[in-house]
């Protein structure tokens, strides 16, 4: 247990906050001091929840500093803070690194890395029975290097004494969009929906295991061939591999045409994976792995790179 008073505590550096807490710097620890009110769902200001409750909060942080030296990957709480001798917080150590969030611009396949080691880590809590509900990127940072989950101890985290297989499929869905949002994958074009509907979605299929998740990533690190349909695009060009998969890139919003092209390239067993915009093109070419982009002009198939 670390005691301080509230005149150290504001002398420290304030590192950042969150909905529930704010991060002060203390050496090589930070001190999580938990808000006095939090904003509800009508961002009213509501009590606390975690200090509405401290004997169940710091249970629960109890529980997760046993589980901390079992633990590689994950630096779980590691003491209670008290401020004034009141229950405040928690200690755990102070990362010198880069919040997730501010890391979208990276290249595609160090993103790609990052978040197989994001997988393992947080695979590492499930399977000890620790779930975390509030995964995003603002929860997850890269230290020298290192992935590391960090905000273990917020309301929505549950380590109860036996495995659960709700909170396993709950902290799953918000892995799996932290992984989606890295990557981004809600990058949403004008009508999409209208003809991705089309689109075979067997990628996006709704199993959440780490197993799929991982079958995810190892797809987004294949590359696509894009495909630019105008009103000359010919489906018969020899230029189309079959057994490959394309992005294709549209001028003209015309659905029949579109959802035409995508019947006669499946046909061909060429799986179109999702059907872009061209001024859409340049924001979702960052999260595509892709070899070639095939424009078609005036009848005639060209090859960029
Ligand atoms: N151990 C840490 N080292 C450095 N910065 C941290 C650490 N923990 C949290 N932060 C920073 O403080 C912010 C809020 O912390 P977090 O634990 O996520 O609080 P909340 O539960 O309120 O979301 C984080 O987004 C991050 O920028
Ligand atoms: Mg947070």
């Amino acid at each position: 247990m670390v005691n301080i008073s509230k005149s150290e505590l504001e002398a420290l550096e304030r590192v950042d906050y969150g909905c529930f807490g704010t991060i002060y710097r203390k050496d090589d620890k930070v001190y999580k001091v938990y808000h006095e009110k939090v904003k509800n769902d009508f961002k009213e200001p509501v009590d606390n929840p975690l200090l509405d409750f401290p004997f169940l909060t710091i249970h629960k942080l109890n529980r997760l500093i046993r589980l901390n030296s079992s633990i590689k990957y994950t630096d779980l709480t590691e003491d209670i803070l008290y401020v004034d001798n009141k229950f405040a917080g928690m200690v755990m150590p102070y990362y010198e690194g880069e919040l997730f969030a501010n890391l979208k611009d990276l290249p595609l396949e160090e993103r790609i890395r990052l978040l197989r080691e994001l997988l393992r880590n947080a695979k590492e809590l499930t399977e000890s029975g620790i779930y975390l509900f509030d995964q995003r990127l603002k929860n997850v940072m890269l230290v020298n290097g290192e992935v590391k989950i960090i905000d273990t101890d917020d309301y929505y985290v549950k380590a109860p004494f036996i495995k659960n297989p709700y909170y396993f499929f709950k902290s799953i869905y918000s892995l799996d969009s932290t992984c989606k949002s890295f990557l981004g994958e809600f990058v949403r074009s004008t009508h999409r929906e209208v003809i991705t509907s089309k689109v075979s979605r067997k990628f996006y299929r709704n199993t959440y295991s780490y197993k799929a998740l991982e079958e995810y990533l190892d797809f987004k690190s294949i590359p696509y061939r894009i495909l630019f349909i105008d009103d000359e695009f010919d489906i018969d060009s020899d230029k189309l591999i079959s057994g490959s998969r394309v992005l294709l890139v549209y001028d003209k919003l015309d659905i029949p045409h579109i959802l035409e092209t995508i019947n006669k390239l499946d046909q061909r067993c060429i799986t179109v994976y999702d059907v872009v915009s061209r001024e859409d093109m340049r924001a979702y070419m960052n999260n595509i792995a892709h070899d070639e982009c095939l424009f078609v002009e005036h009848n005639r198939v060209l090859t960029l790179k």
